[in-house]
């Protein structure tokens, strides 16, 4: 398994990109200042992209894992190689995601803790009602961790 940063062609894993944030002029808002990370384990199994926030906190915009390889503990690996590569550069990494107990639970197994939420996030931004898990998407909810 190996762990590489994708310097050009940003938009080559984009199908990946697209299974956790759905709206693609939502993930340009952030693709082109972001790092982004490829997991390989036999092909690609997993991606995400991370964002310099300013005032030394980062934000995971984007992590996504191949539908059939979920479960398998590459997300949870995927961030904590962020960790270790970006402590010491920043001191805290933040989240937002759906209020949805899968990911909410994805995130809290990786030591984030709540910190706080925008209120009509998803309603306000996108151009379609989201719909994850059965649950309408409306608030984002902020997660962090210290680094
Ligand atoms: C969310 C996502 C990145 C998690 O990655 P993953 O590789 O499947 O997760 P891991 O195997 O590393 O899970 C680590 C722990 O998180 C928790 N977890 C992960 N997925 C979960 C789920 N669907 N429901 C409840 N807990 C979950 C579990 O505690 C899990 O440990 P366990 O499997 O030993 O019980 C992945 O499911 C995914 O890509 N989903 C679609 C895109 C998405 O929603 N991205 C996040 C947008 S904010």
């Amino acid at each position: 398994m190996n762990i590489t940063q994708l310097i050009d062609n940003k938009k080559r894993h984009i199908d990946l990109l697209l299974l956790a944030d759905e709206q693609e002029s939502m993930i340009d808002r952030y693709l082109e200042r972001g790092d982004i990370f490829v997991l390989d384990d036999n092909g690609v199994k997993a991606i995400c992209v991370v964002t310099d926030e300013g005032d030394g906190v980062c934000e995971l915009k984007n992590i996504a894992v191949t539908p059939e390889s979920q479960r398998q503990g590459y997300g949870k690996r995927l961030i904590n190689y962020l960790v270790t590569h970006y402590s010491g550069k920043y001191t805290r990494m933040i989240v937002g995601t759906g209020d949805v107990p899968s990911t909410v639970n994805f995130y809290k197994s990786c030591k984030f803790e709540y910190s706080h939420r925008i209120k009509n996030f998803f309603t306000d931004n996108y151009d379609h009602l989201m719909i994850e898990d059965g649950v309408l998407l409306k608030d984002m909810i902020y997660l962090k961790r210290e680094i």
